[in-house]
């Protein structure tokens, strides 16, 4: 149960990551596709913002307390954070290997949720992870 928590932690720091990657992003980008591209990140930026509140309410439910300072999601997030502004594609190439990286750690909490036999968290995030894996193909797409 303990791994599982702490996953849960990591997934939580990653989902952070992403979100304010994605949300810097969306504010930063330049180039012709600007229409597209900034409305793509909207749409991005709030389908994860939208799952933090889950994720950290699933670590109460698991009885431990959720992180929730920019230094601990700092620790906890397998996505480095944005410092610079790079040209569109080089944005997109990023928040694909950003996702990728989400979607590893969901796997993880995947696996540890079996092991900890607590389907509904694994349930919980086998549906992040479907979602994760469509905004794979779309920004697989739109860097190809
Ligand atoms: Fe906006």
């Amino acid at each position: 149960m303990e791994q599982l928590i702490e996953q849960l932690k990591v997934i939580l720091g990653t989902n952070f990551g992403l979100y304010l990657k994605s949300h810097n992003y969306h504010w930063n980008i330049e180039g012709k596709d600007f229409p597209q591209y900034h409305s793509f990140l909207d749409g991005f930026y709030n389908d994860v913002w939208n799952q933090s509140d889950d994720i950290a309410e699933h670590i109460r439910q698991l009885n431990a307390y959720a992180p929730g300072s920019f230094s601990r999601f700092i620790e906890l997030s397998a996505v480095e954070e944005a410092t610079t502004v790079p040209d569109a594609n080089t944005m997109f190439i990023t928040l694909k290997a950003d996702n990728d990286k989400y979607i590893m750690q969901l796997r993880a909490g995947i696996v540890l949720a079996e092991q900890a036999g607590e389907p509904a968290v694994s349930n919980f995030l086998q549906d992040l992870l479907g979602a994760h894996q469509k905004k794979a193909w779309m920004l697989r797409s739109i860097v190809k």
